[in-house]
């Protein structure tokens, strides 16, 4: 049997072992293929972003619409730069092949905040995803630990800063369609978030031997305000929208983010705008990068629905912080883990 500490993923992957830790029940693993693509999350120009015209008009209802039927869409003509991208995955490769060794110069598996770490980092996690990440606290600047960051390869840190920066630009964008969507101010969402914080994460799976039984990323909601991913042209990101009885795999669109709506944005618009539940599915035919750019709000800001509409009561029984409702997130996951392993 292999081990499995914390070592290289892709080690493991390599001399293609698997352990039971990576075995999901049943119910949890994937329906559908990696490389079995739906066109149903829609593909939306942010060309015109900055305008006031019926084009501008027409996108927002778009994207609203979207946050309401899937709470995930795709963004293209979006400002960020290609080449910028194109670095950031080919640095981000790069350091996952790296020797164990290198990697492990920062692994957070000891609770250090940002590094490097082998499969999930949640504490008390019974069965491990098929994925190593690396993950770095970007905003608010002084919350930049450089010693977190990894200095390999070379150029990295200077890609990752560039990329940080335009991905908020993106991100506080987003904000504002969304906030006009809600018929609220411009900068309703991101006075709500009271700083906007960025956490990123790039995820990489290594090719699995057993695709069927196990999970890169199991299914989860977002915490916070909005995601933005970019991911390869693999695929394996899924999507469901009946709490999990069907599921679609995103198809991959070159040079598009995919953006979700995590549980602060679902709050904020008091359920109008869906948390997207969603997964990440492995294959034994190659490896998979995606890079998760996390809009969070400052851990104490107040969350509570910005707008309630005729008719509708109030989603959250009081107004709590982010750093509250995270906690109680973590907690209530943690509980349905005992629980289910307790039913079996
Ligand atoms: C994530 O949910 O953070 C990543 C999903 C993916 O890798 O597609
Ligand atoms: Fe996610």
């Amino acid at each position: 049997m292999a081990p499995t500490g914390n070592i290289s993923l892709t080690a493991l992957a390599e001399k293609n072992a698997f352990h039971q830790k990576f075995i999901r029940d049943e119910d949890e693993r994937p329906k559908v293929a990696y490389n079995q693509f739906s066109d149903e999350i829609p593909v939306i120009s942010l060309d015109g972003v900055n305008e006031n015209s019926g084009d501008r008009a027409e996108m927002c209802r778009k994207i609203i619409a979207a946050c309401e039927d899937w709470g995930i869409f795709q963004v293209i003509d979006h400002g960020i730069e290609t080449k910028l991208m194109n670095s950031m995955t080919r640095l981000a490769r790069e350091f996952f092949e790296l020797p164990a060794q290198e990697k492990l110069k920062f692994d957070m598996s000891g609770g250090k905040k940002g590094g490097f770490i082998v499969s999930s980092h949640l504490q008390g996690e019974v069965v491990q995803d098929w994925r190593e990440i690396v993950t770095y606290f970007s905003y608010p600047i002084k919350a930049r630990d450089y010693t977190r960051w990894p200095n390999k390869p070379e150029g990295w840190r200077a890609v990752t800063e560039a990329y940080s920066e335009q991905l908020m630009d993106l991100g506080c964008k987003l904000l504002e369609v969304l906030s006009e969507g809600m018929g609220l101010e411009k900068d309703a969402l991101s006075k709500a978030c009271v700083e906007m914080d960025q956490k990123v994460v790039v995820n990489f799976y290594p090719k699995c031997p057993q695709p069927n039984l196990t999970l890169g990323l199991k299914r989860h909601t977002d915490p916070g305000t909005i995601t933005l991913l970019l991911q390869d042209q693999v695929g394996g990101l899924q999507a469901t929208r009946d709490g999990g009885k069907t599921w679609i795999t995103v198809q991959p669109v070159e040079g598009a983010f995919v953006v979700n709506l995590g549980d602060h944005g679902h709050y904020l618009s008091n359920g109008r705008f869906k948390n997207a539940d969603h997964q990440a599915v492995v294959n034994s035919n190659c490896s998979r990068l995606s890079i998760a750019t996390f809009q969070n709000p400052a851990p104490n800001a107040m969350v509570y629905p910005l707008e309630i509409r005729d008719g509708e009561k109030s989603i959250m029984e009081e107004p709590i912080t982010f750093s509250e409702m995270y906690k109680r997130k973590m907690n209530k996951d943690l509980e349905l883990a005992r629980l289910k392993k307790l039913a079996e």
